[in-house]
């Protein structure tokens, strides 16, 4: 999705802060970037494709004390460096960047037209400028027009804009993120923290309809009315380190990699060892008759797997896809909880969703990754899973710490007192997954099957959120055919798809009934010669059926999942390096959708 940057009060590197934010939100997904510097005029650079280009277009020449950024997603016209932001107006003295959709703006555009305003863009975002010249050329100041063109605007943004003749920024924000970052002689703005966690870990979250003025490295914020607004900043806990490749060739490998430290720090100060119980603050006095969960992708397994441990914990939960909630039904009980599975907190379905289940007078909690997020604040309460920042847009140590804080808000709730096995379980759970890393055939699996026509996923229980997650993971960054099953499913229909020339991963752990029904659909696919692996912790006899395997340690079987998770992570990982893919930003995706 589109990425926004900005900056004030640095002299003479205002350029390269700007790039090296659109560097920090490269991760989002792009295909096109441009940025504009104020000096008395415009200068402005834009490119549709990698960042590279416009690296190369701008050189170092452009100068200025303040500056806008900005990556693109394509919604509104190809990706072109026409369609590339900032968008100007017909003198060429105003700039803006936009995320999000302006829903109006066909409408405002054939006003605008007709008051003789040439555009050249097929955007929704160049409707802003315009309005923007229009108010200047009545008379209005930079921050009157600003506020003018933004009260025409229907649907969702974040919206920053900068003159050829104020030293100022201003920006706005509806339905879409927008945060300052505070330094000490310089003033950032940007969609995402990464894209400024180098200059300034001090942050201020704005809210839906502020307004932020960043002038000479200071900032205000004031409301709709021009009331100044008294925002307090916070320090994020993620340094510049955490979102740096460390080495690694892919953000993803290094997120795989980075799971132990997640998890310990989902876990920290949550479980005590020595009474065996599980105590979240923010969850306290939380005791929901029902639980319906909301979430999309990657998420969705998340939540798949968290209502049924709500289940089995004996709390009626179900898990709906966010883009489907609308016509769910409403949650059983004066005590209900919806719960937004959320990584980024801004994925506009899931937003949509939560916002649904508010109108319906249901209590809401976000579970996400993104402390300040739109999820968190418009959410009754909030479930951190602290997995540190996650920069790869494929999702994978959010998915882990996701199915922990699960299990929290499943012990929690249910209220059981000593939760014993499950914390010993937890406990143990950084360290195996560890030593799973460390001893992981599942580069020499990638090799041997890296050419197979496609891949199927099998799992039952706990373990079918992991196939559909596994098979999920496989396609959007090896760009193969993959696709996950409850294991019994498999002989109803996809069975016909199988062959030699299909691997089928079983994800099977224990030996009680559960892993015998697999073992038996593994049998039935081997019988139509597909090579199996098997996903194991070898308790059941899957591995003599299979033609390779990827050991797993043994645990609880409500923590098994994520183990076996990790090893279909490093699958995918491996099969989409042996064939060159884009891994950390694959075709088509981004890394938080903000759009329904
Ligand atoms: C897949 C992936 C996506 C996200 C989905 C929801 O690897 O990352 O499927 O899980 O877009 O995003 P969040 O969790 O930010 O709501």
């Amino acid at each position: 999705m589109c990425g926004i940057i900005g900056c004030t009060g640095r002299a003479e590197d205002t350029l390269d802060v700007l790039l090296s934010g659109l560097e920090g939100l490269e991760y989002r997904g792009y295909d096109s970037a441009g940025v504009a510097l104020a000096n008395g005029s415009l200068e402005i650079c834009k490119r549709q494709g990698e960042l590279d280009r416009l690296q190369q277009a701008v050189g170092n020449s452009l100068r200025g004390p303040v500056g806008i950024g900005h990556t693109r997603w394509s919604t509104h016209g190809p990706p072109t460096d026409a369609n590339a932001h900032p968008h100007t107006d017909c003198t060429g003295n105003v700039a803006v960047v936009h995320n999000g959709i302006i829903e109006n703006y066909d409408e405002l555009k054939a006003e605008l037209h007709a008051r003789g305003h040439e555009f050249e863009s097929d955007t929704d975002t160049e409707v802003v400028p315009h309005l923007i010249e229009a108010a200047l050329a009545e008379g209005a100041s930079f921050e009157a027009a600003f506020r003018e063109a933004v009260s025409r605007l229907e649907g969702s943004y974040a919206l920053a804009a900068v003159t050829a003749d104020t030293e100022a920024i201003l920006a706005t924000r509806h339905d879409s993120p927008l945060v300052l970052g505070v330094g000490d002689d310089a003033a950032y703005l940007a969609s995402d923290v990464p894209a400024f966690l180098e200059y300034t870990d001090r942050v201020v979250y704005l809210e839906d309809d502020d307004f932020a003025r960043l002038e000479s490295g200071a900032w205000t914020v004031t409301d709709a009315d021009g009331q100044l607004l008294d925002k307090s900043v916070s320090r994020v806990e993620w340094d510049a380190e955490e979102t740096a490749k460390s080495g690694y060739d892919h953000y993803m490998l290094k997120e795989i990699h980075e799971q132990p430290r997640a998890l310990r720090k989902c876990l920290r100060g949550r479980v005590d060892e020595l009474t065996g119980s599980i105590q979240v603050d923010s969850l306290e006095g939380l005791s929901p008759s029902s639980v319906q969960f909301v979430a999309c992708g990657t998420s969705y397994h998340a939540a798949l797997y968290g209502a049924q441990t709500l289940r089995d914990a004996g709390i009626p939960a179900q898990a709906f896809l966010a883009s489907e909630y609308a016509t769910a039904p409403a949650p059983v009980g004066d005590d209900a909880l919806v719960v937004g599975v959320t990584q980024s907190g801004e994925t506009a379905d899931t937003l949509s969703a939560l916002r649904e289940a508010q109108r319906r007078g249901v209590e809401t909690l976000a579970m996400t990754n993104v402390v300040g997020s739109t999820a968190t604040r418009e959410c009754d309460r909030t479930l951190l899973i602290r997995a540190g920042p996650e920069i790869g847009v494929a999702a994978t140590k959010t998915f882990s710490s996701q199915v922990v804080a699960c299990n929290l808000l499943a012990a929690t709730i249910a209220d059981r007192g000593d939760s014993r096995e499950i914390v010993e379980a937890l406990r143990d759970l950084p360290g195996q997954v560890q030593e799973l890393l460390d001893a992981s055939r599942a580069e020499s699996v990638a090799k041997r099957f890296v050419d197979s026509e496609g891949y199927f996923f099998i799992g039952r229980g706990h373990h079918h959120p992991v196939a559909l997650e596994g098979a999920l993971k496989m396609k959007e960054i090896t760009y193969k055919h993959a696709e996950g099953f409850p294991a019994g499913e498999l002989k109803h229909g996809p069975l016909a798809l199988v062959t030699d020339q299909t691997p089928v991963f079983a994800v099977v752990t224990g030996d009680g009934e559960e892993a015998t029904k697999t073992v038996g659909n593994v049998k039935e696919v081997e019988a139509r010669d597909a090579p199996v692996v098997a996903v194991t912790d070898g308790a059941s006899d899957a591995s003599r059926y299979a033609e390779a395997v990827l050991e797993i340690p043994e645990t609880h079987p409500q923590v098994a999942p994520v183990l076996a998770n990790v090893q279909l992570q490093l699958v995918a990982y491996h099969v989409a390096n042996e064939l060159g893919r884009s891994i950390d930003k694959p075709r088509n995706l981004a890394k938080s959708v903000t759009v329904e």
